[in-house]
């Protein structure tokens, strides 16, 4: 076992685990941050996308040894009060269907609001294409992502 301190969603948290201890493992199941869920533990479905520095990564796949000072945010830190324009437009247009693919869904398409505020149908299917949902909500997600680019453009009108 080796003592490691992770930066996740703005605080420090200690854990001792093995070095190989999958991110994903230490989020769940040392820190109880059970928001991203374990799909495949493959890399192949996205269910645990997590963000490495604003960049989406399957947190399956990330030895906890390899993630050093990097900034880790979760589902839980996108926004303090589950307002972030993606989770509202996922409510207003009930995207979920189980919800558990969802959390992974949200955070690569966050990454994607970044790069493209108003992104076209075919950078939301390039950008999603690896987060699988076996409920089909595909059409919603994308929906969803338009929603959300809007909700944010309106919000900085209004600032
Ligand atoms: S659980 Fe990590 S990609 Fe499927
Ligand atoms: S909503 Fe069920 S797996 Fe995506």
């Amino acid at each position: 076992m080796s003592k490691y301190t992770l930066h996740i969603n703005g605080k420090a948290h200690a854990m001792e685990v093995e070095p190989d201890t999958p991110l994903l493992w230490a989020l769940r199941d040392s820190l109880g941050m059970v928001g991203t869920k374990y799909g495949c533990g493959l890399g192949q479905c996205g269910a645990c996308t997590v963000h490495l520095d604003g960049t989406p990564t399957r947190s399956c796949l990330v030895p906890v040894s390899a993630v050093g000072k990097q900034k880790v945010t979760t589902i839980e830190g996108l926004d303090a009060h589950a307002r972030h324009p993606l989770q509202q437009a996922w409510q207003e247009l009930d995207v979920p269907q189980c919800g558990y693919c969802q959390a992974g869904q949200i955070m690569t398409a966050c990454a994607l609001l970044k790069q493209h505020p108003k992104p076209t149908d075919a950078q939301i299917d390039e950008a999603m294409a690896g987060n699988l949902c076996r409920c089909a909500t595909y059409m919603r997600i994308r929906k969803g992502i338009h929603r959300a680019a809007a909700i944010a453009a309106n919000g900085k009108d209004k600032k």
